[in-house]
């Protein structure tokens, strides 16, 4: 499956086809879902796979499909949430469809466990883009050391673009941090940072595992300290 290819070409859409997806590729999506391995072994997150009608929010992009993410509060619940559904995310554009992960978006039924939605469909144009078309930060800006998965991770979708991530390789292990706060005046109000970071673990797994290795996520006693305005989230092997 071409999850890893198109970490490299995603781009995200706000202009769907009012065209559903077949029933068969829903169950597929949702069977894919099933398939992936959880961050860290007890996470529990759900979701809901709901049309136009379940959902409401302002700058909401009309979709035929949405994905509505649920957890309990627990431990790394939106990184756990983040690095579930980008694997989602990245299944669907393998598939030629499209996506967005939408911050503003809110269920009909009002739910405290909610999280956060996707929307996704048919793109009206490809969502598809070449390498230099990435508004991305350069590589020196978000890592130390050398570790070829970090492109993976680098490129990864997150609110506002803010990119709220570093790495320091050291000793074939991944330390991965996170912003607390992004800049700007919409950033003091984005509460995200974690589930972004999830995000980036998701293109750092689905890297690891095209090497042909296996993924491990742990907390280390050791790491490296956080450079400023970040914390230490987990270390990747
Ligand atoms: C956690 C998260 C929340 C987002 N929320 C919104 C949103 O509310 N509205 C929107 O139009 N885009 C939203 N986006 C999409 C980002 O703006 C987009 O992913 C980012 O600008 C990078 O562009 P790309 O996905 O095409 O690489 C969100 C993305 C993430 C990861």
């Amino acid at each position: 499956m071409e999850l890893y290819s198109s970490i490299f070409t995603r781009k995200s859409t706000r202009n769907f086809t009012s065209t559903p997806l077949p029933d068969s590729k829903l169950k597929e999506i949702e069977a894919f879902i099933e398939t992936v391995k959880p961050l860290i072994p007890a996470a529990k997150i759900t979701y809901k796979l709901v049309g136009p009608e379940g959902v409401k929010g302002m700058g909401v992009p009309k979709a035929p499909h949405y994905f509505l993410i649920y957890g309990e509060e627990q431990q790394l619940r939106n990184t756990c949430a983040g690095f579930l559904f980008q694997h989602a995310e990245l299944f669907l554009y393998s598939q030629g469809y499209a996506t967005r992960w939408v911050g503003m978006i809110k269920p009909k039924e009002s739910d405290a466990d909610f999280i956060i939605g996707m929307a996704f469909g048919e793109p009206k144009e490809p969502a598809i883009r070449s390498l230099a078309d990435f508004d991305r930060k350069p590589m020196k800006e978000i890592s130390e050391g050398k570790d070829s998965r970090i492109e993976a991770a680098r490129l990864a979708p997150s609110g506002l673009n803010g990119q709220p991530w570093y790495f320091i390789a050291k000793n074939g292990a991944i330390f991965v941090y996170r912003q607390k706060k992004i800049n700007g005046l919409p950033g003091m109000m984005y509460k995200l940072t974690d589930l972004d970071v999830g995000i980036a673990l998701c293109h750092l797994a689905v890297a690891t595992e095209e090497s042909g290795k296996e993924f491990e996520f742990l907390l280390s006693k050791g790491a490296p300290a956080a450079p400023d305005g970040f914390v230490y989230l987990g270390t990747v092997k």
